[in-house]
């Protein structure tokens, strides 16, 4: 295991590329299963999760190869229709092949991902939704198998919150149901339009992309698809963050400023420079940072994927801030850590209060969850001292190369091995 050592309290300057974005990639990965042939996906971040997924769908019989950050997917001939445990508890979107399996295959088992560190996360939406176009169900063993008789069915489908892999699950089981599928309160992340994107450039008839309320028309056969990976949105608020907590200025380039609507006004507020290109964000921090509340909402709300590394920021600011996290129950892991960094945090319910301070002092601290460890990192740039953060396949899992790419600010950032 490997972990990483930065020397922090050094301004971040320069230019700093964004990927492609993880959890838009799992799903156009998991969607070449609809449609035999060879589908070409560019831009797909080479992280511990598209490697897991790409696992997966070798086990089902698909073939691919990587050409820089190309991948070309043949998924002529699938021969298995079973997502592992071994996979599953690895990383829970592999329950992103349940949807494109059952469509395709008129069956699929794929082991229930159960809980995970940062809350219960269960997926009785997608259950709900396929039970609704026809599919009959049967959890057994840690497993839940789904079948149909002849094929899917249209139906209307309501989630009772937004859920970002139920609507894309229900999106790639109804492609090629029979009828008319309605998806209501469906979610709007900019992951769901590129996979929405996608099913469409594949022959699929879907309307209402960006909204809440999608309506499918199923088609009887799909084509393979070449599209693009939209920018990791997250990737790029965590480095905006990153330079606004450790000082300095630099260029988020390969981005897209409007996927991040409320981090961009909410970084205006805190007092930094935000200057939107087409494809760039110039951040730079002129002063000491003001303190503002935050509440993690689905989207166009504020990201619970950056809730942490924004705390980070809060704890060097002037005053009191009040962080509410709504998406998930246990997502305040990262607290106990910037504690042990000298952050003074209190966490009430689902809120935590921060009481900006003038500086975090460097520790040693432990990676729990992606985010929380992209926390870490932010902490460890801005704090006094040197930060050895433990764990870090956590971090490996959705940032490529981060390491690297700090590196490029200007950070002193290091990796040895545990
Ligand atoms: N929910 C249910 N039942 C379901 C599905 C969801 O109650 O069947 C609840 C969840 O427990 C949660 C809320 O609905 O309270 C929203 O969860 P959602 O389903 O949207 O989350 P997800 O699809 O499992 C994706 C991202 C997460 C991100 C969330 C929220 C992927 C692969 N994962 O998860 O990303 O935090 O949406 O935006 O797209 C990460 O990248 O670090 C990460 C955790």
């Amino acid at each position: 295991m490997d972990k990483l050592i930065i020397e922090g309290a050094r301004k971040l300057q320069g230019e700093i590329r964004i990927s492609g974005a993880k959890n838009a990639a799992l799903p156009l990965i998991a969607a070449t299963l609809l449609a035999p042939g060879w589908h070409v996906i560019h831009n797909v971040p080479d992280l511990r999760d598209t490697r897991t997924i790409l696992v997966l769908l070798e086990t089902l019989g698909a073939k691919w190869q990587r050409e820089g950050s190309t991948l070309l997917i043949n998924t002529e001939s699938l021969n298995n229709f079973e997502a592992s445990y071994d996979l599953v508890k690895t990383m829970r979107a592999s329950i992103l092949v349940l949807g494109p399996l059952l469509a395709r295959m008129g069956k699929t088992r794929v082991s229930l991902p159960g809980g995970c560190a940062i809350g219960a996360r269960p997926i009785d939406f997608h259950l709900q939704g396929l039970k609704i176009m026809g599919a009959t169900l049967d959890l057994q063993d840690g497993y839940v198998t789904a079948t149909v008789k002849k094929h899917l069915t249209g139906g209307h489908v309501y989630f009772d919150v937004p859920s970002v892999t139920g609507t894309e699950n229900i999106l790639m089981a109804s492609v090629l149901a029979k009828g008319e599928t309605v998806i209501k309160n469906a979610a709007r992340e900019p992951e769901v339009g590129n996979l929405i994107d996608m099913l469409i450039s594949m022959g699929a008839k879907i309307d209402g992309k960006g909204s809440d309320r999608l309506i499918i028309q199923g088609v009887k056969k799909l084509k393979p698809a070449e599209i693009t990976t939209i920018p990791d949105r997250i990737e790029t608020g965590t480095y905006l963050i990153a330079v606004g907590t450790a000082g300095g200025e630099a260029t988020v380039t390969n981005c897209n400023p409007s996927h991040l609507p409320a981090l961009t006004e909410k970084l205006r507020a805190a007092g930094l420079i935000i200057k939107e290109s087409e494809d760039s964000i110039y951040v730079s921090r002129p002063a000491k940072v003001q303190s503002i509340d935050i509440k993690t909402q689905p989207y166009p709300g504020f990201p619970t994927d950056l809730q942490a590394q924004l705390m980070v920021l809060m704890t060097l600011a002037n005053g009191l801030s009040v962080i509410t996290e709504t998406i998930f129950e246990n997502r305040f892991m990262h607290v106990a850590e910037l504690k042990r960094m000298g952050a003074e945090i209190k966490i009430n319910g689902n809120s935590a209060i921060v009481k900006g301070m003038d500086q975090l002092t460097g520790a040693r601290v432990m990676a729990t969850d992606l985010r929380a460890s992209a926390s870490l990192v932010v902490a460890a740039l801005a704090a006094h001292g040197t930060t050895e953060i433990s764990r870090i396949y956590h971090l490996e899992r959705g940032y490529e190369d981060m390491a690297g790419k700090l590196q490029t600010l200007g950070a002193r950032v290091r990796r040895e091995k545990e």
